[in-house]
């Protein structure tokens, strides 16, 4: 059986939405929240990027879970998978073959913002795995996680890196709600990208073929449609930085001439000088003392770490202490 639960009504939506993008691009410097860039297009356009040549993150972190999923099973015992951020949910089948080889899994909740992406994934899922009770919830996991289902032996994944999207006090509060959320010996199961060579990691964020460039430049499309804005994204160049001190990568828009952008439905005038960034993602990159302290501060117990050859990319099995 498969549902979808919506709990982001499009005004509350809509409302954050003006919210947030008047007041980064009304700061200095300008920024947008990295979550406008899901709508159909973009979700898609994340997929292309995610089997890019220079996008190492995806098939490293599914080579992880090929190796270590059923160790998550067995160590979890989880009758639930919750997944923050799901997306296509494509290296979670990974999981979900191990937990129903295993015998305990029984149902699968798949969480994210991009309706568009949920409903694709649950429809396969619900084909591939027909056992399984498929449970989509469209909301926004930075709001609040109130939504997510109780049960017995639970596991909430967050893959993909993505908790690397939020700014520093956005993931200790976002890290503190999921233990919220969990009671003492359920668990973890974060993938996140480590520091790495910087050679290696811009070219994953600015890929020779332009697909990242097209996803980023693609927020302005997102903008322009839902609030009545006049974006010209071609002025717009793609940058991908890699910030040493924040050990972060930046995407950016730079303008490449003036841009005067109005934003009918904010009547919102802004200017851009030639040259002048507006910073769309963050990607931080952790190292496995580094998380593995933000998780204690947290309330969480490290029982696994498993990383690459090359340690590009680490899944953490976390217990809630
Ligand atoms: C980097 S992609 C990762 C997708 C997938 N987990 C993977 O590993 O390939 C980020 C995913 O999180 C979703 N997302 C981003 N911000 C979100 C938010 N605030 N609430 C819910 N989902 C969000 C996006 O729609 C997208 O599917």
């Amino acid at each position: 059986m498969s549902t979808v639960d919506v709990h982001l009504a499009d005004t509350a939506l809509l409302d954050e939405l003006r919210k947030d993008v008047r007041d980064g691009l009304t700061a200095d410097p300008k920024w947008l929240s990295p979550k406008y860039f899901y709508d159909a297009l973009g979700s898609e356009l994340f997929e292309q990027i995610t089997v890019l040549p220079e996008y190492y993150p995806t098939r490293t972190e599914r080579a992880l879970l090929e190796e270590h999923a059923l160790d998550v099973a067995e160590a979890t015992e989880s009758t639930m998978l919750i997944e923050l951020g799901s997306g296509s949910s494509e290296k979670t089948k990974l999981l979900l073959s191990a937990g129903v080889k295993h015998g305990s899994l029984k149902t699968y909740v798949p969480q994210d913002v991009s309706i568009s992406a949920l409903e694709g994934a649950i429809e396969q899922i619900a084909q591939e795995f027909p056992a399984l009770e498929v449970r989509g919830i469209v909301s926004d996991f930075t709001d609040t996680l109130h939504n997510l289902p109780g049960g017995d032996r639970r596991t909430i994944a967050f893959l993909g890196g993505t908790l690397g999207n939020l700014i520093p006090e956005e993931r200790e509060e976002f890290l503190k709600a999921i233990a919220d959320a969990l009671d003492p010996g359920e668990y973890l199961l974060l993938g996140v990208g480590l520091v790495i060579d910087p050679k290696v990691l811009v070219p994953a964020y600015d890929d020779a073929a332009g697909v990242t460039a097209k996803f980023n430049r693609n927020v302005l499309s997102v903008i322009n449609s839902r609030l009545g804005g006049n974006f010209d994204p071609d002025a717009f160049e793609h940058v991908a930085l890699w910030n040493a001190e924040q050990e972060w990568i930046e995407m950016r828009l730079r303008a490449t001439s003036p841009q005067e952008v109005y934003l009918a439905d904010l009547d919102l005038h802004v200017h851009f000088e030639a040259g002048e960034d507006l910073r769309t993602e963050i990607s931080a990159k952790f190292r496995p003392e580094g998380i593995t302290a933000e998780l204690a501060a947290a309330g969480f117990d490290v029982d696994h770490l498993w990383s690459d050859a090359e340690s590009r990319f680490a899944l953490i099995l976390a217990r809630k202490s």
